[in-house]
């Protein structure tokens, strides 16, 4: 007779695997953090925020399982220095989660654009990608093995009319992407994004000076699925499904993680009902 108590193992997808988190010490990379060492890998958090870094760390495992490390990703020479770090601690690097990212003033108009509101924002998300790819790329080419994932965002396939530094720079990251993944699949290294819609994270909040209610009621409002938000815990997974063996053969894609909003354009319609609903019999 089968031993209902009987339990079996569930086989964890990153056994063995060590992984650098990019922006890890809050929102999607905190998330990501903490599902990777739920998922067996060991984890080094790079971020500019110790305090909040270091105490996720010590909250999410141990000195043995995840650490945290100080990088600023807009400089080479801390992408470099996490990388060595992490291969003298842990022995190899299977994961570069690129994630780090600004959002720059997001109200700004083109005509009001300077040259240091494009650099604060292309230095962490574009320079920040490069230094990350070519590190990464460095300790995995000899290993002829690794994942590479960019956080990228919607707004790199679908466009509103303000935020254009931020827009440009996804936009820059995702051409980055693919173009490395390129370069890199002869030596077997995979290189993929995961662009999310909106989520109520520091960096939403702070840009656009609103409380999470208040996010959360636009993003959803604004949301294609309804009756749901999406959360840092669904970035996570889709970033566990780039990062494990289950998309094995998924290299120069996008993962978009939008409940269909880029697909959406209700113009037409919205127009019709506008223009001319009231005086036909027709419903759109
Ligand atoms: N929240 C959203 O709606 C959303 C949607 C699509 C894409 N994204 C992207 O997701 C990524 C993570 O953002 P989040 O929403 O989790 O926000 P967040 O503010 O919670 O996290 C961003 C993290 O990046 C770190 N960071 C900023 N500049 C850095 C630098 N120079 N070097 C190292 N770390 C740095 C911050 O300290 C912070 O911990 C970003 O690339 C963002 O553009 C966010």
């Amino acid at each position: 007779m089968a031993n209902s108590s009987l339990q079996f193992p569930i086989a964890k997808k990153l056994k063995d695997k060590v992984a650098i988190i990019t922006g890890g010490a809050s929102g999607i990379g905190a998330a990501t953090a903490r599902l990777f060492v739920q998922q067996g890998a060991k984890v080094v958090i790079a971020d500019i925020q110790d305090k909040l870094g270091t105490s996720l760390a010590q909250e999410i495992g141990t000195k043995q399982t995840i650490i945290y490390l100080h990088c600023n990703v807009a400089n080479e020479s801390d992408v470099k220095n996490v990388v060595d770090a992490t291969i003298a601690k842990f022995g190899k690097l299977d994961i570069m989660f690129s994630n780090a990212g600004v959002l720059g003033n997001p109200y700004t108009s083109i005509q009001d654009i300077d040259y240091n509101m494009i650099k604060n924002v292309f230095d962490v998300n574009v320079v920040g990608g490069f230094f990350c790819a070519k590190h990464a790329a460095r300790v995995m080419i000899p290993n002829k093995k690794g994942v590479i994932v960019f956080t990228t965002s919607i707004v790199a396939t679908s466009y509103i009319d303000v935020a254009h530094i931020y827009t440009a720079s996804k936009n820059a990251l995702l051409g980055l992407s693919k173009n490395v993944g390129v370069e890199l699949a002869k030596y077997g290294i995979r290189v993929n994004s995961v662009s999310p819609y909106a989520i109520s994270t520091p960096l939403m909040l702070n840009g656009f000076g609103i409380n999470k209610q208040m996010a959360d009621k636009w993003f959803a409002e604004a949301g294609n699925l309804k009756g749901i938000l999406l959360s840092v815990e669904d970035v996570a997974n889709a970033v566990l499904y780039l990062a494990s063996d289950d998309s094995k053969y998924a290299s120069g894609l996008n993962l978009v993680l939008d409940g269909g909003y880029t697909t959406t354009n209700v113009a037409l319609p919205e127009a019709f009902k506008k223009l001319f609903q009231s005086t036909t019999n027709k419903t759109m």
